[in-house]
């Protein structure tokens, strides 16, 4: 018996760092995915493996996987079966792999994709039929223990594919079932983004504290800057069930002040969102925490490429990438023909 999922990363397109004080966010899955195997090992330890991130094989019995030290590599994963045992008890004996056409570096949602696909594949091999709501609140769990922060915006774009609304419930409880947050699927399959890597991988942790201390120091300011975020999202969700480019790239435009205001930008996330502005764009933004990463800019047909152009020109790396990607599914009936069929970027299988 062997289950495989696949799941999808994400953009953020407005209010990050307002969301993890329980203001909604809007995020979108790409079409960049993490594959996740599980199955039977034989040796009664638990191995974990990925190899796009230098991790052959690790093993560990399962009585130590809360408590061991896994390479980075692994860390998510090691976190899912800690989380997965506590909580439903696990045999002995697993074998654990990943692939992935979803770079680590780019800060696109890769943990929380391997997450989702992972609390996925082991409910499904386990036949435990496990409820979204519960899935998510297991992949929360299990990033929080690594991360220690994190509003679970990423894991819901993985969970539930498409482009959301986002709401955090601030109640981070032990009672998993109490833990739901509010979700809203927006109808819209294609947003004219396009996307251009910094070159710096930002270190999301870090950025949620300096925020938080920000917070402390002028609780009022931030309080502001944060409420102007969420009405910036429901500007933008209108425009964006509208199809309204324009106001949303004007949206974006105005997140990226707050989030500058806040102290998360960086000069070379200002300059690739400045250069897509005058190349034409309706709007530009940095995505996620901010402190390197990935831009966003949103252009018509006939911008995009004077747009792609300004920010390869002012030295990002352009993304070509898809918005509103399906979520988690499972793929393990003749994965090897669905991944060589279905998605040209999939990874290739031994
Ligand atoms: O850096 P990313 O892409 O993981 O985005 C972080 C977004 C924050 O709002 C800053 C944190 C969070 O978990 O919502």
């Amino acid at each position: 018996m062997r289950v495989t999922t696949s799941a999808p990363g994400k953009l953020m397109l407005l209010g990050e760092h307002a969301v993890v004080y329980g203001h909604p966010c809007l995020v979108t899955a790409i079409d960049r995915r993490v594959w996740v195997t599980v199955k039977r090992a034989t040796d009664g330890l638990v191995h974990l493996s990925a190899p796009a991130l230098g991790v052959g094989d690790w093993s560990v019995p399962m009585a130590r996987v809360c408590t061991a030290d896994s390479p980075r590599g692994v860390r998510f994963l090691r976190a899912v079966v800690c989380c997965m045992a506590r909580c439903h008890g696990l045999a002995d004996g697993l074998r654990i792999e990943t692939r992935s056409s979803l770079s680590d570096e780019l800060g696109l949602g890769s943990s929380a994709a391997v997450t989702i696909a992972a609390v996925t594949a082991l409910s499904e091999f386990m036949a435990l039929e496990l409820p979204s709501d519960i899935l998510f609140a297991l992949g929360l769990k299990a990033v929080q223990s690594i991360q220690g922060v994190g509003s679970g915006f990423d894991l819901a774009a993985s969970l539930y594919g498409g482009t959301l609304q986002f709401r955090p419930l601030r109640e981070a409880t032990r009672n998993l079932r109490r833990c739901r947050p509010d979700i809203t699927p927006l109808a819209t399959d294609h947003l004219p983004l396009i996307v251009g890597y910094s070159g710096t991988k930002a270190d999301t942790a870090s950025l949620v504290r300096h925020v938080a201390r920000r917070r402390e120091r002028q609780p009022a300011l931030t309080g502001e800057i944060f409420n102007s975020m969420a009405r910036l999202v429901e500007e933008g969700r209108g425009a964006l069930e509208a199809q309204d480019w324009e106001r949303l790239g004007q949206a974006m435009s105005l997140n990226q002040s707050l989030l500058d205001a806040l102290g998360v930008s960086t000069p070379k996330l200002a300059q690739l969102v400045s250069v897509a502005e005058e190349a034409g764009a309706y709007g530009a933004k940095l995505s996620g925490a901010g402190g390197g990463d990935c831009m966003v800019a949103l252009a018509s047909d006939e911008r995009r490429d004077e747009v792609r152009r300004a920010i390869e020109g002012a030295g990002g790396r352009v993304i070509p990438l898809q918005t509103a990607a399906t979520g988690v599914r499972r793929e393990d009936i003749q994965w090897t023909c669905i991944l060589k069929s279905a998605d040209p970027s999939a990874p290739a299988v031994r």
